[in-house]
């Protein structure tokens, strides 16, 4: 038995042990910064020429960590490393599987302030975030435990008097996780232990942006008693490893979060079957979004200018569920606007190692090359409100950029920019708001803000995205309490956080004894 799940409760700052404790965190990975870390196959250190440097993006010249670099040599000995690991651990007790689990979950709790540090100074997380990004790798490894228990048996079927019924759930094999740079803990930890607490063995391969991070991560797994094999620590080029891993005829699933491009790409390639591949590859594929929040004529002003301010700008904007989108009905739209700006010019800007910093930088220079070029598509296409300006001379700094009177169907209002760039439209009424936030090719996260109930109903109805939230922002999902996926092309919708998330990683078997 175990007890009920509720979520990691975030830490507040403001308490003076808890400052002195992140601070202490922050001391300690400034020390351990620049370190050389191999890659982990069935167990063994793998240490390769090829490298990966992981910098930070708030301070250049700081290297973060030297990563080995797998190729597909290495990933084919991962793979063999991966396929004998599973002939014990998918035979393992269930429950002893949640139990390593729920082992690292109180490991990574010890260590968590050092996992948000380590957060500060390899993607430029700023404490809040970085807290917020432990906090649900914790819950993704305490929630997925108990779910495992939860499945163990199998779920009730009907038998006749001459016979008895089982339905049980059997893992699928060696499976390939690739996850993002920009939930780097929460995200990898969840794509890796969800189908991994099922009794699959996995290939992890992590955003080249993140991986000392996701070694840490591996070293929690191991004192918490996985086996050796259970995951492989291989980063390594998407084109070279991930394109071999996705095709391989072995690989019996792929668990991607990531953009639209490369997933739409990778669900592709998985769907073709190899010569020698005997089964069909599951894929749970999670990409992007451009996500809404629309604001009623009859609503809290203040509430909606607070909710697109945090949603569009926490973490940079750097965020799948981020808000960068803002439809408000016509009445409204001038002071919201003018709320939204006013917040947004108040925002500071900088190093997140320090306290006072709401906006650390974007994750790199191509991020950040790319946020600009479409700050002077926004120029183009709409009016410049506030920021559009950067400076990249130690980090990468992107000033929180509004337009306003956006054409809905505006590249802005379109592609992902995955920056701080939120663009404003106006709108005559509810039909027309859930119109335009309709009309992308994604459907990931959105919100309303009103106090007319009809219109809310409307949206539960109308508004399509996965993740659909009434007088708050659009981002911030908690695992087991909101589970996270999207609709369109934002992906295939798993749910991460969700009650069905493992099913998405084993097969349903039935077991008819007659007698
Ligand atoms: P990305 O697609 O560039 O990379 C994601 C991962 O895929 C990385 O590990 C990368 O190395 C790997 N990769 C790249 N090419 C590959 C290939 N050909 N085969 C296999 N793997 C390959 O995305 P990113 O920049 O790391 O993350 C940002 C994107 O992720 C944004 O679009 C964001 O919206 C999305 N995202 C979605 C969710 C969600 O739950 N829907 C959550 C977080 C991020
Ligand atoms: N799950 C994350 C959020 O809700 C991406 O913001």
């Amino acid at each position: 038995m175990v007890v009920s799940y509720t979520h990691e409760p975030f830490t507040n700052f403001s308490d003076r042990s808890n400052k002195e404790d992140i601070e202490n965190a922050l001391n300690y990975v400034k020390s351990e910064l620049g370190k050389e870390y191999p890659l982990i196959i069935g167990g063994e250190r793998v240490t390769t020429e090829d490298k990966i440097t992981s910098i930070n993006p708030a301070n250049k010249s700081e290297i973060v960590g030297t990563i080995s670099k797998a190729n597909q040599v290495l990933a084919e000995q991962a793979m063999e490393k991966a396929q004998e690991a599973f002939q014990e651990w998918g035979n393992w007790d269930p429950e002893a599987r949640a139990n390593v689990l729920f082992r690292a979950a109180a490991i990574a709790r010890r260590r968590k302030h050092e996992f948000s540090a380590w957060m500060v100074y390899e993607i430029g997380k700023t404490w809040k975030e970085a807290d917020a990004d432990s906090a649900e790798a914790i819950d993704f490894l305490e929630y997925y435990a108990r779910q495992m228990v939860s499945l163990k048996d199998g779920e009730p079927v009907n038998s006749r008097w001459f016979e008895h019924n089982q339905y049980t759930y059997q893992p699928l094999g060696v499976g390939l996780t690739v996850s993002p740079w920009n939930l780097p803990f929460a995200i990898m930890t969840g794509t890796t232990v969800g189908p991994m607490v099922a009794g699959n063995t996995i290939l992890l391969k992590p955003a080249s942006l993140t991986p000392v991070i996701t070694y840490k991560f591996m070293e929690v797994l191991e004192e918490a008693g996985m086996p050796d094999g259970v995951v492989n620590y291989i980063p390594g080029s998407g084109r070279e490893i991930g394109d071999y891993l996705v095709e391989h005829p072995e690989t019996r699933f792929v668990n991607f979060t990531g953009s639209k491009e490369v997933g739409i790409g990778i669900y592709e390639k998985a769907a073709k079957v190899q010569p020698g591949q005997k089964f069909l590859k599951k894929t749970a594929i999670e990409m992007g979004g451009k996500d809404t929040i629309i604001v009623d004529n009859e609503a809290d002003l203040d509430l909606a200018a607070e909710s697109i301010v945090q949603s569009a700008y926490g973490f940079s904007g750097q965020k799948c569920s981020a808000c960068s989108r803002a439809v408000i009905h016509e009445d409204v739209y001038d002071e919201v606007l003018d709320k939204v700006t006013r917040l947004t010019e108040e925002l500071t800007v900088g190093n997140p190692e320090n306290r006072d910093t709401y906006m650390g930088p974007v994750c790199e220079e191509a991020a950040y090359q790319k946020i600009l070029d479409y700050i002077e598509i926004g120029k183009n296409e709409a009016r410049l409100v506030t920021g559009g300006t950067g400076d990249d001379q130690t980090g990468y700094f992107i000033q929180p950029t509004i337009f306003a009177e956006a054409d809905p169907d505006a590249r802005i209002m379109q592609e992902e920019i995955f920056g701080p760039v939120v663009a404003f439209t106006k709108a005559k009424d509810i039909q027309e708001m859930i119109d335009i936030a309709n009309n992308t090719d994604y459907g990931l996260t959105g919100s309303i803000i009103s106090n007319n109930r009809a219109h809310l109903e409307k949206a539960r109805r109308e508004f399509h995205v996965g993740n659909l939230y009434f007088n708050r922002g659009c981002t911030a999902a908690i695992v087991g309490y909101q589970p996270f996926g999207g609709f369109k092309l934002s992906g295939t919708d798993s749910k991460a956080g969700g009650p069905g998330y493992l099913l998405h990683f084993m097969d349903p078997k039935t077991v008819c004894d007659q007698f």
